[in-house]
């Protein structure tokens, strides 16, 4: 019995055709395929028996670690108590409960969450609150939304529009008309910079362009990513989000903060939002909420968003048409609420700020390969960048992608970065080890 036929036994099927892999080269994939079989702490293990240090908490969700059972329980308990509850006119406490932890966490006055079911969700949902916002305060003009070169909002319609990433839009034509989008932060002369980058800062300024130009009434909302995740760790430079959120402020344009990889910890707040010093109008979560064990979204938004909103429209009617069979899941939140509860106890919120120069330090020493391109990194979070290969942008990365992962380190790749950013959980002998793979296989290139 070959290897890969073992595991798949387990399911009644030694097929692999049949399962269309999201955002993978499924032809290839296929005739030679990477299959997880377990999880546990910071390591997966493959088809193959072999044990991988997981360098990206899977998708840059699992920040607790892999297999923690007091969430396994916590939704096994839930499933057998009630399994499922719509919220359309009805609902369940485990929501309220896990919405009030969240507000405890939230920066103020950010205290109203509107469920979900991923990242993707929580944008279209976001880019639906700022347009009844804004038409709850009378004004209608507001049908212009901003984002960003290479941002990574999630792959619904909603999420496609506001797409800095040209792969992921350049198959599906139709998206909204009405996005603007600024410039990306990446800058030649910031390479190799640790943390926030000196300059840039007046990139912030393509919005002050876009409101002089369109008008700044126009616009209803901004979206951010306060370090854009998977085109590969761009910290913003010092000043630009406060200046964005300045421009914001004397325009009444919402500003988003898209905090999808960033919240729950990963820069050493709980917050992206805290490290900065910036508090968005409206803040979009997913991924670590349940520390990846239960598919679920959130938005976050303001008192004021909240109350504008609900109150605009006539007692007894419904506020905002709008929510998902799915939303507040009854498993999902007796995950997410589980999950507070270790990412509390264990100091998991603040615990990156503690290894942050331990884990850089690792990364810069990846800097005397010469295939590196570029550095960049901020809390628990860096990108490895790696110069394409000629006419070929992307196919080092993927080739890099498994040889790292054969060689006992799985990193996520967005064309030639890679993205290194382990739960929360790890340790410094861990970071060792990462650092280790890392480099040998550079060196086999
Ligand atoms: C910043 C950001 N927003 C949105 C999303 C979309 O989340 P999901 O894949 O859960 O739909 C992601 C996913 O990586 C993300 O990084």
């Amino acid at each position: 019995m070959s290897s890969l036929v073992a595991p798949l036994q387990k399911f009644a099927t030694n097929s692999l055709e049949q399962h269309w892999e999201p955002f993978t080269a499924n032809r290839a994939f296929k005739a030679d395929p990477r299959l997880i079989v377990k999880s546990e702490g910071v390591h997966l293990w493959d088809h193959k028996g072999g044990k991988i240090i997981d360098g990206s908490s899977a998708l840059f969700n699992v920040a607790a670690g892999h297999g923690r059972r007091e969430i396994a329980d916590a939704v096994h308990a839930q499933m057998l108590e009630n399994d499922y509850t719509p919220h359309f006119q009805i609902g369940h406490p485990g929501s309220y409960a896990f919405a009030a932890r969240l507000a405890k966490i939230l920066p103020e006055p950010i205290n109203h969450v509107f469920f979900v079911n991923s990242g993707s969700e929580s944008i279209d949902t976001a880019m639906k609150i700022a347009f009844a916002y804004h038409r709850a305060r009378g004004d209608d003009r507001r049908l212009r939304l901003i984002s960003r070169e290479r941002a990574y909002h999630g792959v619904n319609m909603g999420g496609v529009s506001l797409a800095g990433l040209v792969k992921n839009r350049e198959q599906f034509p139709v998206t909204l008309p009405n996005v603007v989008m600024m410039r990306h932060t990446w800058l030649d002369e910031n390479r190799f910079q640790r943390g926030q980058p000196e300059t840039g800062a007046e990139l912030a300024n393509d919005l002050q362009r876009f409101c002089d130009f369109y008008g700044g009434d126009t616009i209803a909302a901004v979206f951010i990513e306060p370090v854009a995740g998977s085109t590969g760790c761009l910290p913003p430079p010092k000043g630009y989000l406060e200046r964005v959120r300045e421009i914001c402020d004397k325009y009444g344009i919402l500003l988003v903060f898209d905090e999808v990889i960033t919240g729950f910890g990963r820069l050493g707040t709980p917050f992206a939002a805290d490290y900065f010093g910036v508090v968005p109008d409206i803040m979009t979560m997913a991924k670590a909420l349940t520390n990846g064990a239960i598919p679920m979204g959130a938005v976050a938004v303001k008192d004021d968003v909240y109350t504008t909103i609900t109150e605009a429209a006539p007692e007894g009617a419904i506020e905002f048409f709008h929510g998902y069979t799915y939303s507040a899941h009854p498993a999902a939140c007796a995950a997410g609420l589980v999950t507070l509860d270790i990412y509390e106890r264990e100091g998991l919120l603040t615990r990156a700020a503690e290894l942050t120069d331990y884990f850089l330090d690792g990364i810069w020493s990846l800097k005397s390969n010469d295939v590196v391109f570029d550095l960049r990194g901020i809390g628990l979070m860096a990108a490895v960048e790696v110069a394409p290969k000629p006419g070929a942008p992307g196919a080092r990365g993927g080739e890099l992608t498994k040889k790292l992962f054969w060689s006992g380190l799985h990193v996520k790749f967005t064309g030639d970065a890679g993205i290194v950013a382990p739960p929360l959980t790890i340790e410094k002998s861990e970071i060792d080890r990462i650092v280790e793979i890392f480099d040998k296989t550079l060196k086999t290139l």
